[in-house]
């Protein structure tokens, strides 16, 4: 293989940077000629495609987002577009891709190695740790600490008010970030996308941290929630328990931006050099990613969305130690 095309697809995540460092420098450490494509596969049909050199990722380790720039393509659903992308594939003459992504990227990297056979290896680059084959997914490290300092924050004013906080976090299909800032946040619930959530215990415990006098309390509701998000759970409960004064706080795109914990830029670091190799051996249609700290592959159809399930013994840890 002498020339590898690598790019960042779907929402970014921190830690895409330290990952297309990895790509490129193992790349040139191996005598192949690497390529970033931009905008992932916007820029794979628009062929928006550069050689890159080691230089080209001085010093991007510390910086959010990524170099390549990233979207969400329409166009690349569609046979056509896909054509397009295969055919700027060839013109540049790449053998080889890694996608950096998440769920829909690796689904259509999935579809175009079927129709047109180049060997794809997937690097797992999304905030929501949603995906099955790896502990881990790029970003979700600095993520999850992000939204907890910003909790914290959120529990000094909570405390200070004997105010009941409703803190909406990034998750639109998965609960991940939910769960593990809930329960680093000492959150009161934690409400999960992958469970339904029983208002009548979302009122239960807060009922029981009233008559035991709690300064605060905060609940965590993932964005994906099958209550509503954090306003319809204002709602809900604003109706049934009056004890407290309500606030919303939704935390947002802030989760997604920010220069990577350490964690993630290793992971980055140690996917990206396992892509590049796994490329040269011949494997293709997998994600790389990590488990009990060893690398390891699994098929993108195996990897993708839902197959992931959340830990619900941390859900039950949850409720007993926020009692
Ligand atoms: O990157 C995944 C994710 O953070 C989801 O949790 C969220 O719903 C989605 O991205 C929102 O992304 P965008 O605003 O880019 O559509």
């Amino acid at each position: 293989m002498k020339k590898i095309g690598v790019f960042t697809s779907g929402g970014d995540s921190p830690g895409m940077n330290a990952a297309i460092r990895s790509v490129v420098r193992t790349c040139i450490y191996l005598g192949i000629t690497p390529y970033g494509i931009y905008r992932g596969y916007e820029g794979m049909m628009e062929g928006e495609i550069q050689e890159m050199s080691s230089s080209s990722v001085g010093n991007i380790l510390q910086r959010g987002g990524t170099i390549l720039k990233s979207a969400r393509s329409e166009k690349f659903r569609a046979p056509e577009g896909r054509m397009l992308a295969a055919k700027q594939l060839e013109k540049n003459g790449i053998e080889g891709l890694v996608a950096i992504g998440g769920d829909g990227t690796f689904t259509g990297a999935k579809i175009f190695y079927e129709e047109f056979g180049i060997p794809t290896i997937g690097i797992p680059g999304t905030i929501d740790c949603d995906l099955f084959g790896t502990d881990f997914t790029l970003g979700f490290d600095t993520a999850i600490n992000t939204a907890m300092q910003a909790i914290d924050k959120i529990r000094d004013t909570a405390d200070s008010h004997h105010r009941l906080f409703i803190v909406e976090v990034m998750g639109r299909d998965a609960g991940f970030i939910a769960l593990w800032t809930g329960l680093a946040t000492g959150a009161e619930s934690i409400l999960v996308p992958e469970t339904s959530t029983n208002m009548d215990s979302v009122i239960q415990t807060l009922e029981f941290g009233y008559k035991r006098n709690k300064a605060s309390s905060i609940i965590v509701v993932a964005e994906g929630d099958d209550a509503g998000g954090a306003f319809e759970v204002a709602n809900q409960i604003k109706a049934r328990f009056s004890h407290f004064d309500i606030r919303v706080s939704i935390l947002g795109h802030m989760q997604r931006g920010g220069s990577p914990t350490c964690y993630d830029r290793v992971l980055g670091a140690r996917l990206g050099e396992a892509a590049v190799n796994a490329l040269v051996e011949g494997r293709k249609n997998e994600m790389a990613g990590l488990i009990n700290n060893q690398v390891c592959f699994t098929a993108f159809g195996k990897a993708i969305k839902h197959n992931l399930d959340i830990n619900l013994n941390l859900v039950k840890l949850n409720e007993i130690l926020s009692s």
